[in-house]
């Protein structure tokens, strides 16, 4: 049985106290018992993971940063190895969003080493995939995801593959308003659990946690959290606002 895990990338957002303010917020809003059944992550800006770890102590919310280094340590300015992280209480790794592929520039061969690093380090990567509105349009989606994951993935043994977490976030879906329908999501995590059976086994698939994002909100969350294969979602633009995020949280825990 898969739990759910209901994750908040704040982005590029929130000072230091404003961090912290949040993660309050969020705690004094979320109970006890929704947490038994839904995993709660919060991805702050790096500046912010020290206070947020404090803020989140003995509640059983998870911390996870937004980006992580693939090297180990040195002459890297500006970079974060998984050390680091580790040290201020991460316990997860958002790797691969597509404002990092489409900003940053990063390759599936920079993302798939930055996973390996975290995977190292026993940081669990959520993995981020998606296609863009063209590729949609262009209905070339399918192998879009297919090469994403397949070179994600690329050396990443079937021991380790449970650590990983997918997040199906739809380019044309993020801060746009436009949410996948809940029968788009189930339909690609359908196909991304195909394509975990075709690279590792029929266990691996059934096993992986696979979160759907993009313009995830208190309104769509119920449909989009009840479809088949959902196993949680990826949240930008609501997990900012500490009373959505929680009602959010709490559908995820109703959820059978
Ligand atoms: P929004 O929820 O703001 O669309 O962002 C989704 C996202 O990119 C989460 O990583």
């Amino acid at each position: 049985m898969r739990k759910k895990l209901i994750a908040g990338n704040w982005k590029m957002n929130l000072t230091y106290k404003d961090s912290e303010k949040l993660a309050k917020e969020i705690i004094s809003k979320i109970e006890k018992k929704d947490l038994n059944k839904t995993d709660v992550l919060l991805c702050p800006t790096f500046v912010s993971l020290g206070i947020v770890n404090k803020a989140i102590k003995d509640t059983g919310i998870s911390l996870g940063a937004q980006n992580i280094s693939y090297e180990n340590n040195g002459a890297l300015t500006g970079e974060i190895s998984a050390e680091i992280l580790k040290s201020v209480g991460c316990e997860y790794v958002i790797i691969g969003h597509s404002e990092r592929r489409s900003y940053f520039h990063e390759s599936n061969a920079v993302i798939n080493k930055k996973i390996r690093k975290a995977i190292e380090f026993d940081l669990k990567p959520v993995f981020c995939v998606g296609e863009s509105l063209v590729e949609r349009e262009d209905e070339i989606y399918e192998g879009i995801i297919e090469k994403q994951l397949t070179e994600g993935l690329a050396g990443i043994e079937s021991g380790k593959i449970a650590e990983v977490i997918i997040a199906y976030e739809p380019v044309w879906a993020i801060g746009t308003g436009l949410n996948a329908t809940p029968e788009q999501a189930a339909q690609i995590h359908s196909f991304i659990r195909k394509i975990i059976q075709k690279l590792y086994n029929e266990k691996a698939a059934n096993e992986i946690l696979i979160l759907y994002g993009g313009s995830v909100n208190e309104n769509n969350s119920e449909s989009i959290l009840s479809a088949k294969g959902i196993d949680g979602a990826l949240i930008g633009g609501a997990s900012l606002k500490p009373d959505d995020f929680s009602k959010i949280v709490r559908t995820a825990a109703q959820i059978k």
